[in-house]
C-alpha cells in the first residue's frame, strides 16, 4: 500500500393548485427538460447521479459511467451551457442533464422531485470549489470566502444526500459517495500549511459523511468518501499544482473503488488507485 504523500496533497511541491402547481414545475423543468428529451433510460440499468458534471472528474465520471451503460443523471450549474456535456449525451441516450446548483435547496427538491419514482443506485457529490486562494492565507484571511466554499464542498453534499436518500434507498445498490481530498486529512496538516477554507471543508465533509453511514448502516446504506488523486483540471490549475492524470483515467479508478465498497469497509478515505488515506 503506498502512503505517500505526494499522492494525496492537491499541491505539495507549489502548495496548492394541483395543475397551477404541475404547471409551474413545469416551467421550472423546461431548460433541463428540453435538454434531457432526449434521453432514453433503461430501468434494467443501474442508475448515477453526478453532481457538476460539466467538466473535470464530474464530466469523466458521467463519460465513464454512460460507457458502462448507466443511466447518468448528469447535473450542472448550467447544462445548458456545457458544451461537452451536451455532446456526450448525444452519444450516449441514456444520459439526462438536469439543473442542480448543490448550493440552491430549490434547484436541489426540483431534480429529486422530478426523478421521486426512480432508484437511484450510486449518488456522487462531484461539485467543489478550491476558493479564492489568497483568502485563505494566515494574515489574510476573508472568512466571506470561507462561507462560499463550505456551502458547496461541505453543505451541499449534505443537502444533496438528504434530497436523494430516497431515491438511493429504493435501488439495489444503495450508495452516497463524495469526492473528497487527501487535502482534508488531519494528518496532512502536520507537514503542509495553507488552503485553510478547501481543506476544513473537506475535512468537514468526511466527518457529515461518516456520521451519516453510522446513521444509515441499519437500512444498508453505503455512503462512501473517494479522493480522486491529482488530477489535470481547472481546480488543480487554480491550485497552482499540475495534475498526473486525466479525469477519465482518475473516474475509473473511482468508479473501480465505488464498485468495491461495501458496509463493511466503507469508513474510510480511499484514493482512485485504492490507496487507503490517512485522516
Ligand atoms: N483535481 C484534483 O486533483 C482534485 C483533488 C482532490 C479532490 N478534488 C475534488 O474533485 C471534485 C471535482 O473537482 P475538479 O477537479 O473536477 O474541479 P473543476 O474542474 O473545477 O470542476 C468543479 C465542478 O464543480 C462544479 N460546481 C462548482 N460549484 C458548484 C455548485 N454550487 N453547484 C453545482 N456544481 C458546482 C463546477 O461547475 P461550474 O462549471 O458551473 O463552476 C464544475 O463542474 C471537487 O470536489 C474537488 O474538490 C479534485
Amino acid at each position: 500500500m503506498r502512503r505517500t504523500l505526494q499522492s494525496f496533497s492537491l499541491n505539495l511541491a507549489g502548495r496548492l393548485g394541483a395543475f397551477a402547481c404541475a404547471l409551474v414545475m413545469m416551467a421550472a423543468l423546461a431548460p433541463a427538460a428540453s435538454a434531457a428529451a432526449a434521453s432514453q433510460s433503461d430501468a434494467s440499468a443501474p442508475t448515477v447521479l453526478i453532481t457538476g458534471s460539466n467538466r473535470g472528474i464530474g464530466l469523466g465520471l458521467a463519460r465513464q459511467y454512460a460507457k458502462l451503460g448507466w443511466n447518468v443523471i448528469a447535473t450542472a450549474r448550467h447544462p445548458d451551457a456545457a458544451e461537452d456535456l451536451k455532446n456526450l449525451a448525444a452519444e450516449y441516450p441514456r444520459i439526462s442533464l438536469e439543473t442542480l446548483d448543490v448550493t440552491d435547496q430549490a434547484s436541489i427538491d426540483v431534480v429529486a422531485e422530478k426523478y421521486r419514482d426512480t432508484p437511484i443506485d450510486v449518488v456522487i457529490n462531484n461539485a467543489g470549489i478550491l476558493g479564492k486562494l489568497e483568502d485563505q492565507v494566515l494574515g489574510s484571511f476573508n472568512h466571506e470566502t470561507f462561507e462560499k466554499v463550505l456551502a458547496v464542498n461541505t453543505i451541499g453534499p449534505m443537502r444533496v444526500a438528504e434530497a436523494f436518500l430516497d431515491h438511493v434507498r429504493a435501488s439495489d445498490q444503495k450508495k452516497i459517495i463524495t469526492v473528497t481530498s487527501g487535502f482534508g486529512s488531519i494528518a496532512l496538516a502536520k507537514h503542509v500549511g495553507g488552503f485553510y477554507y478547501y481543506r476544513i471543508s473537506k475535512a468537514a465533509v468526511n466527518m457529515a459523511m461518516s456520521i451519516m453511514q453510522s446513521d444509515l448502516r441499519k437500512e444498508g446504506v453505503i455512503v462512501g468518501l473517494v479522493s480522486p488523486g491529482r488530477v489535470q483540471t481547472e481546480l488543480m490549475k487554480s491550485s497552482g499544482g499540475s495534475g498526473t492524470i486525466t479525469p477519465d483515467e482518475s473516474a475509473l479508478g473511482m468508479i473501480d473503488i465505488i464498485e468495491g465498497l461495501s458496509l463493511e469497509n466503507s469508513s474510510a478515505m480511499i484514493n482512485y488507485d485504492g490507496e487507503i488515506l490517512p485522516w
